[in-house]
């Protein structure tokens, strides 16, 4: 039986890749579209290890509509899963037109893209940060308020998923699910694959890993007078081989479903960890100390937010198999297969 095919847009970036891995074991056939300016090349050997599989792979600008339509003239797909974006919050701030344009241009181009080739399973990135700094609470549902995102990264999750609302009301024939991704983790089991972190690293588990491994001095823990459980902020980590998975669920779903739908979705775990709780659990894992100090609160971060995933659950049929624990300890082995490489 042919399998079908699944184009995977930002394929060699972290979740993309993880999220390669359970297509193939899933029975799909993933083709990656992507143009390697912020993942390594190296990610398509761990790919080969971990599935003993070439994934083919389109190295093009999705931004750049006419290569785009080029390079995947011949292609067709059952779905596509849409991850290419930027991500790094300060660097959004800084230079938001760079956001704006790559992550809108990118979504709409892949949009006109399905369209024209009547692909109707779509799903794409988005994050909890929609919701913002949740008011009153700290679990959050998906039929919550949003649209106040606290960065121009943000917002581009946000209008992201507006032009996907959008787009369906004009009565495409589209399926369509937009996950919010809550805080991922930790690295494949095998360790062939994992976070690649181009520069210093903005958020927390490569940051402790690296401090770790030596790269850094030591860690600066962003506040400890937030009204939470120890004073540090807590967030809902989610291991990237289970976001991957839900990614796997979310298209089973989409193309069971039987009339066009859009729905969004959390992905998380339903349990808030706190930055003193990540550094305790590091050093359990790990059976190390890891230096670190307090430092001033970082602009922009949320007190405390973790996923109600009970839609994820009952809508995707999708649960996590892995804890905190065993994320950090993905991490960590990951970080030491790297540098012994290097
Ligand atoms: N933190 C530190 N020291 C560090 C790095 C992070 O104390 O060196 C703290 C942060 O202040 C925060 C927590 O660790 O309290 C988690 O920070 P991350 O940067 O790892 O994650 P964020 O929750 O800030 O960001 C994540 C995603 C973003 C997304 C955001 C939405 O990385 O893409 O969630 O809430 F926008």
């Amino acid at each position: 039986m042919m399998k079908a095919k699944i184009l995977v847009t930002g394929g060699a970036g972290y979740i993309g890749s993880h999220t390669v891995v359970e297509l193939v074991n899933n029975g799909f056939e993933p083709i990656i579209v992507d143009d390697f300016r912020n993942s390594d090349r190296g990610v398509l050997n761990g790919l080969k290890e971990i599935t003993g599989q070439d994934i083919q792979v389109l190295s093009v600008d999705i931004c750049d509509k006419k290569a785009l339509f080029e390079a995947l003239e011949d292609v067709n797909a059952l779905g596509v899963i849409h991850f290419a974006a930027y991500k790094a919050v300060g660097e959004s701030v800084q230079n938001p037109l760079k956001y704006y344009e790559n992550n809108i241009g990118g979504l709409v181009n892949m949009l006109a893209w399905s369209r024209e080739k009547k692909i109707n399973n779509f799903i794409f990135s988005s994050s909890c940060t929609v919701y913002g700094e949740p008011k009153n609470v700290k679990e959050v549902s998906e039929e919550m308020a949003t649209g106040i995102a606290n960065s121009p990264y943000g917002e581009t999750k946000v209008i992201g998923e507006t032009i996907l609302r959008d787009f369906k009301k004009s009565g495409e024939d589209m399926n369509i699910v937009a996950l919010r991704y809550f805080n991922p983790i930790g690295a494949h089991p095998s360790s062939f694959l994992g976070e690649l972190p181009l520069g210093k690293p903005n958020n927390l588990l490569p940051y402790i890993t690296q401090t770790a491994i030596g790269i850094h001095h030591e860690l600066t823990v962003f506040g400890n007078d937030y009204d939470t459980i120890d004073g540090t902020c807590v967030r809902d980590y989610i291991h990237v081989v289970d976001l991957a998975i839900a990614h796997v669920k979310a298209l089973q779903f989409l193309t069971k479903y039987s009339s066009s739908t859009v729905e969004f979705v959390n992905v998380g775990t339903g349990k808030g960890t706190s930055v003193l709780e990540m550094i305790q659990l590091f050093e359990k894992v790990s059976n190390q100390q890891l230096g670190w100090k307090f430092g001033p609160r970082r602009d922009g971060d949320v007190t405390e937010i973790y996923a109600n995933p009970l839609k994820a659950n009952n809508l995707l049929g999708w649960i996590p198999k892995y804890s905190v624990e065993d994320a950090v300890l993905h991490a960590w082995n990951w970080e030491q297969k790297l540098r012994k490489n290097e």
